[in-house]
């Protein structure tokens, strides 16, 4: 492969693939060709992740505001999930791939909740990639969920509301368990964070790449990591040029 090896590798790369109505679009096609073009981009993104030693890959792939769309766009996105799983889930499994869901899930069709437990179920004991997909995800639901937690603990008199803090929120949310995204990328020159990893994001890297998702090839992320790599990261210290001993 390149240096990509033996520079720093993110342990956390966060995806919010946008861009696939806009793909299809330019060439004259319907908007569902794009997204279905995007699940192949998806496939080679777990790859790349895999080879490149990335823990942990979230990717957006339903937002809570996403429902506001056409219904038959809607659906298309939501048989393409389905179609995902239930295609994917095997050879996923075989890779050693844990797949966690994170998004509220009361809203969720009959069909489809089935299928998110399974994947999670099937995958749980993997240990390699964390696949984290984002699906009828918003940050702001996930952290008011969070907080509505704590408030039936304090209610329940099993928390004190001066035990409430960053770390007894950040353990409520549905990322639980995963580790902050170290690089969020948005594709198709978007850039804005639309409501993702709100919380979790607060000290991420970010990156705006202009291609749309279907073009999200293995060089684009490659380019993706070498960018995180050149980055210094300081959480609210100073450079690490700038320390003198
Ligand atoms: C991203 O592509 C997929 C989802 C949001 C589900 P879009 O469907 O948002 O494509 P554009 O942004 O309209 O081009
Ligand atoms: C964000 O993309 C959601 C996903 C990628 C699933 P959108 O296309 O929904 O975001 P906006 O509406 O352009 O901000
Ligand atoms: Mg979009």
């Amino acid at each position: 492969m390149n240096k990509i090896e033996t520079v720093k590798i993110p342990r956390h790369v966060a995806i919010i693939m946008d861009g696939n109505g806009r793909w299809a679009q330019s060439r004259g096609l319907p908007r569902a060709m794009g997204h279905r073009k995007g699940v192949e981009a998806v496939r080679e993104a777990v790859r790349v992740a895999g080879d490149t030693g990335v823990g942990f890959l979230t990717l957006f792939a339903f937002s809570s505001e996403n429902w506001t769309r056409p219904e038959t766009e809607v659906n298309d996105l939501m048989g393409l999930l389905k179609a995902f799983i239930r295609r994917d889930l095997a050879e996923l499994h075989g890779e050693n791939v844990r797949i966690r869901i994170i998004g509220a899930r009361d809203n969720l069709r009959g069909d489809i909740l089935p299928l998110l437990i399974e994947a999670e179920e099937t995958t749980k004991a993997n240990t390699g990639l964390t696949l984290v997909i984002a699906f009828n995800y918003g940050a702001r639901d996930e952290i008011a969920r969070a907080a509505r937690k704590l408030a039936e603990q304090v209610a329940a008199g099993v928390l004190r509301p001066d035990q409430i803090d960053a770390v007894a929120l950040d353990a409520q949310l549905d990322t639980q368990g995963i580790p902050d995204p170290d690089l969020v990328i948005r594709t198709s020159g978007e850039e804005r964070l639309s409501n993702f990893l709100l919380w979790q994001a607060a000290y991420a890297e970010l990156l705006f790449v202009p291609e749309y998702w279907p073009d999200f090839t293995r060089d684009v992320f490659y380019r993706a990591l070498a960018v995180y790599a050149g980055r210094e990261r300081r959480y609210g210290g100073i450079a690490a040029a700038a320390v003198t001993g």
